[in-house]
Formats: structure tokens, C-alpha cells, sequence
């Protein structure tokens, strides 16, 4: 007996609540390429809802940009016949297709219009039909979105792809993919897949490489066995006493899953490098730095804290480094300090004359160096006669000692011994003279003075010449100053006739006034004076 068919009423609430949670359907179909999977869905929907199977597997409705793709829907149809919706819809700015344009004025729903590939049946110009489908002779058909269609093709991207199992014979290996599809025969599994096999009782996924392809895993570290895919070993696997274990190249070492394998320095905390030393990691720094006691941050050294220093004179640390400098005087060249020109910055008033150790100042042509300052210049003749010097402006100079003979236009030495600057002989020299000085004096200055007698007398027995320094400035011929002996002579006897008168009137001052203590001062001071005028005078000041 057959149940009652149920009434119309019901019927309708059954179908309202199935498509309010629609089932997930499962692809009839898989071809996995590389990064992209394609599936077919057989389900009679509009586009949109099609449209919206696909995206909620992480996909979109598929795109045919080349004959790669084709052949993937060649491969999928299976010459089953029905129109499948492809991810292709008009755009919104056009009401009607337009037959002249490559897509016809469709875009992809990926937003964009590229393509290297069509295939459009013969058609005119279809209003109203803003969707397309494919059928088994792979013609594109346009065709109105609400319309259903017999189901539709997915697209599925992926930024890599694990390789199917290798299975001993006779172990089968059953796949699932993210968005559904199952079965046992593929060519590429998406990250996320899982891998059945029974027969060894083990469920692997396709992990995630975070960069890299992605690798078949399973929570369980270590190796499985490795007749299946090499035991998910990233290095080699081997099976000792039965036990599988995963092992990695030279200077790589085992992975914490026991499976994959790194290098020693992958998160090792080296401040600068990490070299692999040993199945182990070794920090290394750069020049200028050590390792510090932690073996791993780098500390600056002082590079001018060695011997010999590296550098010629001043050296300067800096962070991973130093600098030279040069001392006050000498200029880097080349890395060196080079001494500057010992004439570079020097007070010479006028030339400067580069030696071995230092410089010279020197003079332009009529100038002399100053005797007293070595860096000044002052006007110079050396003979009775030189040309002056003139400046800029018209104005000429004789050096001290000579006159400007303004009908030569020569500077005339001065000579200074017709004027009697000397008390005894007297020799002339440009720009000066030279007194003489007979035996018992002593040249003071610029003239003659009686040398005292006792213990001082060798020092100045002889003639002693005073010479004037050229150049420096003749002095005013001495008058009050100091007086020839002959002189001095002819004074202390006025000097004794004047005292003479002086104690005659004493004598006679004192008889009036009948003997004093003054009378007796003037007594005494008679022989004084008169010995003064007889013996030499001694020296004013000693020099
Ligand atoms: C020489 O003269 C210069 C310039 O007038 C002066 O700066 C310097 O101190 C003098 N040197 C001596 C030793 O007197
Ligand atoms: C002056 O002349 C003499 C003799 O000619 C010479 O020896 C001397 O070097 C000269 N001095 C100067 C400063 O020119
Ligand atoms: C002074 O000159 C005369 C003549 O040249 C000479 O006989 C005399 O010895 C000189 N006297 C001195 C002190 O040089």
C-alpha cells in the first residue's frame, strides 16, 4: 500500500522549508589544475543562486578565459547534456548584448573583462538576456538570469596545492575537498583536503604552508608509515624496528611536527647573523661589533681602544665604526693626516719661507725682518744709499738713519759721527753708527763711560765698541746727559772756587755767631767736593 499523497498545502511548506536550508550539494565533477579547481553542480537554479552555492564554498561561478579552461568543462560535462551558468553577466550599464564586442558587453563576476578566449553561439542583438550558459558543445548561450538552468560551474582558487598519496598497491586513499567534491582520483588537492585511508587507519590534511606549497600533516607529530606519501616526511623516512621516522638533509634539523625540517638559525634570536654550525646555529656580527655574553646581540667594539691605534693622530668611536681626525695644523689626505704648509696660518708680516720644521719670515725687497720681532718687517738699507720705498699712493720711505733726497729720489744715510753723537772716535754705518771707546771706558748706550776701578776692571779693559744695531733708530745726539771728563773737571773746579767763596763767607758768619754745629757741615763738605772733581765718577746707575 502506498501512502496517501500528502495535500497540496503541505507540499508547498516542504519546499518552502528546503530551500530556506538548502542541502549542500555535492560537484558531480572535480578537475583540480594547479591552483584552480573547477566543479560541476547539477541542480536546476536561476544564476543567482547558483551564483551563491559556489561563493559559499569559497568560490564564484566560473570564468572561461582560455582553452584551458574549455578543456576542464570538456572534461566535466562528460557529454552529459543541459546548460550549465557560467560566471558571465551583462554589464549594468548596458540594457541589451552587443554582438560586435568580444564579451558582448558581459563582464566576468570577478569584475573584470579580460579574456583570450570565446565561444558565443551565432546570435543577434538579445535584450532581457543578461546571464550565459555553457552546454556540451561548449557554445556560450545567452539566456535570462530568473531562468533556471541545469546547473552550473564553480571556480575555486587556491594559493597552492598538496600532490595526491603515493599509496602502496591495493591501500586506497579516499580525498574530500573543501568545497565537497570526494573521491579518489586527483590531480592536485587544495589546502584544507582531507586524505582518508582506511586500510591504516590515518586521516590526513592537506596543511596551509604559510608560504610555502602546502604539505599533507596530522596533528600526531612524527612520521606515518612511509609508503604513504614518505611518511609526510620533508626529508627522508626511514622505518627502524618498524617504526617510521622522519630524518632532514645536512644542516637542516627536524621540525616540532617531526616531520618537517628547518634550518638551525629559522627563530633563532641573532642580533645581526645566524650562521649553522653543527646542526646547531652559531650568532655572528658585523665588523665593528662582538657577540655579546648572551651569544646573540652584537656589542659595538672600540676600535680605538687597539694598539696601534687606527688612525694617524685623533681617533673617534662611533657606533659599529670610528673616525679619524687630524690635529690643528695638518689636513686628511687619503686616509692620513698630511702636515698643512708650516706657512698656512703663520703671523709673518710680509713673506714666509717654508723649512723642514717650520718657516721663516721674511721680507719683500728694501724691508728688513725687525731684529725684535721676527715675524715683523721694517724698512732696510745696507748701504750709504738705497731707493725708497714707495707705496700705493705716492708716499715714499726711507728706513730710520736716512733722509729722503728728493732731487735723487734715493734715501741718503745719515751720518750721525759729523753731529758728534760719539764722545771719542766715531764710525759711521748705514742707518747707524758705531762709537769707540778708549781704554778705561765702557760703552753705555750710545756713548763712552770711565770704567770704575777694583774687580769690574778686566771686564772692560780695551777698546769697546759700541755698535748700533741696524735698523734701529738712531738717537738724538746726547747733551745734557752725560759729559766728557775734560768737562766734568772744568765744572768740579768752578765748583771748588765757588765753595771756597762759600767757606770764606762761613768762616765769617760763624766768628759772628761764636761757633756752631752747622759751621762744622760746611767744613766737611769742602773735601768732599773737591775729591769728586779728582777721581773718576762712578757710575751713575748700575746697568
Ligand atoms: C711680534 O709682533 C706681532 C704683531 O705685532 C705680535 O702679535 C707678537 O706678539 C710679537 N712677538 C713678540 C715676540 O713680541
Ligand atoms: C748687508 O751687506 C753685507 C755686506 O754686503 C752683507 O754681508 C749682509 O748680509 C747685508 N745684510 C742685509 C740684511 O742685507
Ligand atoms: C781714534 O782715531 C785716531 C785716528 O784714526 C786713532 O789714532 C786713535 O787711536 C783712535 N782712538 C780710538 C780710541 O779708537
Amino acid at each position: 500500500m502506498r501512502p496517501p499523497p500528502p495535500p497540496l498545502p503541505l507540499l508547498l511548506l516542504l519546499g518552502t522549508a528546503a530551500l530556506a536550508q538548502p542541502r549542500e550539494l555535492a560537484p558531480a565533477g572535480t578537475q583540480c589544475l594547479g591552483h584552480e579547481c573547477f566543479a560541476v553542480f547539477w541542480a536546476s537554479l536561476p544564476f543567482s543562486e547558483a551564483s551563491e552555492r559556489c561563493e559559499r564554498r569559497g568560490g564564484h561561478l566560473m570564468t572561461v578565459r582560455s582553452t584551458v579552461a574549455e578543456d576542464a568543462i570538456a572534461l566535466l560535462l562528460q557529454n552529459r547534456e543541459g546548460q550549465l551558468w557560467l560566471g558571465l553577466t551583462l554589464s549594468p550599464s548596458l540594457s541589451c548584448t552587443e554582438p560586435k564586442l568580444q564579451l558582448r558587453g558581459f563582464r566576468w563576476v570577478t569584475g573584470d573583462r579580460s579574456t583570450d578566449y570565446t565561444n558565443w553561439a551565432p546570435s543577434e542583438k538579445r535584450c532581457g538576456e543578461r546571464c550565459v550558459t555553457v552546454s556540451r558543445e561548449l557554445r556560450w548561450e545567452e539566456r535570462r538570469c530568473e531562468e533556471p538552468a541545469d546547473g552550473f560551474l564553480c571556480q575555486y582558487t587556491y594559493g597552492g596545492s598538496c600532490p595526491p598519496l603515493s599509496a602502496p598497491l591495493g591501500v586506497p586513499v579516499t580525498y574530500e575537498t573543501p568545497f565537497g567534491a570526494r573521491g579518489a582520483e586527483f590531480t592536485a588537492l587544495p589546502p584544507r583536503s582531507t586524505a582518508s585511508v582506511a586500510a591504516l587507519g590515518l586521516k590526513l590534511l592537506c596543511e596551509d604552508g604559510e608560504g610555502a606549497e602546502p604539505r599533507w600533516g596530522r596533528d600526531t607529530p612524527g612520521a606515518w608509515p612511509c609508503g604513504l606519501g614518505g611518511g609526510g616526511c620533508a626529508g627522508t623516512c626511514a622505518e627502524e624496528g618498524g617504526r617510521p621516522r622522519c630524518s632532514c638533509a645536512e644542516g637542516k634539523v627536524l621540525g616540532a611536527d617531526g616531520r618537517s625540517c628547518r634550518s638551525p638559525c629559522e627563530g633563532a634570536q641573532c642580533q645581526h647573523h645566524c650562521v649553522i654550525a653543527d646542526g646547531s646555529f652559531v650568532c655572528m656580527c658585523n665588523t665593528g661589533y662582538r657577540l655579546a655574553a648572551d651569544g646573540l646581540s652584537c656589542e659595538d667594539i672600540d676600535d680605538c681602544a687597539g694598539e696601534p691605534s687606527p688612525c694617524d693622530q685623533k681617533c673617534v668611536n662611533t657606533e659599529g665604526g670610528f673616525e679619524c681626525h687630524c690635529h690643528s695644523g695638518y689636513e686628511m689626505v687619503e686616509g692620513h693626516c698630511e702636515r698643512l704648509p708650516h706657512c698656512w696660518n703663520t703671523p709673518c708680516q710680509q713673506l714666509c719661507e717654508e723649512l723642514p720644521q717650520g718657516y721663516r719670515c721674511g721680507c719683500r725687497p728694501g724691508y728688513a725682518v725687525d731684529p725684535l720681532n721676527a715675524t715683523l718687517c721694517r724698512l732696510h738699507c745696507n748701504s750709504s744709499e738705497c731707493p725708497p720705498v714707495c707705496e700705493d699712493y705716492g708716499r715714499c720711505r726711507c728706513p730710520d738713519g736716512f733722509l729722503l733726497d728728493e732731487e735723487d729720489w734715493l734715501c741718503m744715510d745719515i751720518d750721525e759721527c759729523e753731529s758728534g753723537h760719539c764722545p771719542f772716535n766715531c764710525t759711521n754705518t748705514p742707518g747707524g753708527y758705531q762709537c769707540h771707546c778708549p781704554l778705561g771706558y765702557q760703552d753705555r748706550g750710545v756713548d763712552c763711560v770711565p770704567v770704575l776701578g777694583g774687580s769690574d776692571e778686566e771686564e772692560f779693559s780695551g777698546d769697546t765698541d759700541l755698535v748700533l744695531p741696524t735698523g734701529v733708530p738712531s738717537r738724538p745726539p746726547p747733551k745734557a746727559g752725560r759729559l766728557h771728563p775734560g768737562v766734568l773737571v772744568g765744572i768740579a773746579a768752578g765748583a771748588l772756587l765757588s765753595l771756597l767763596a762759600a767757606l770764606g763767607l762761613g768762616f765769617h758768619l760763624a766768628r759772628k755767631r761764636c761757633g756752631s754745629h752747622g759751621s762744622m757741615e760746611y767744613k766737611y763738605s769742602g773735601p768732599r767736593e773737591k775729591e769728586m772733581g779728582l777721581q773718576p765718577m762712578p757710575p751713575a746707575q748700575k746697568p
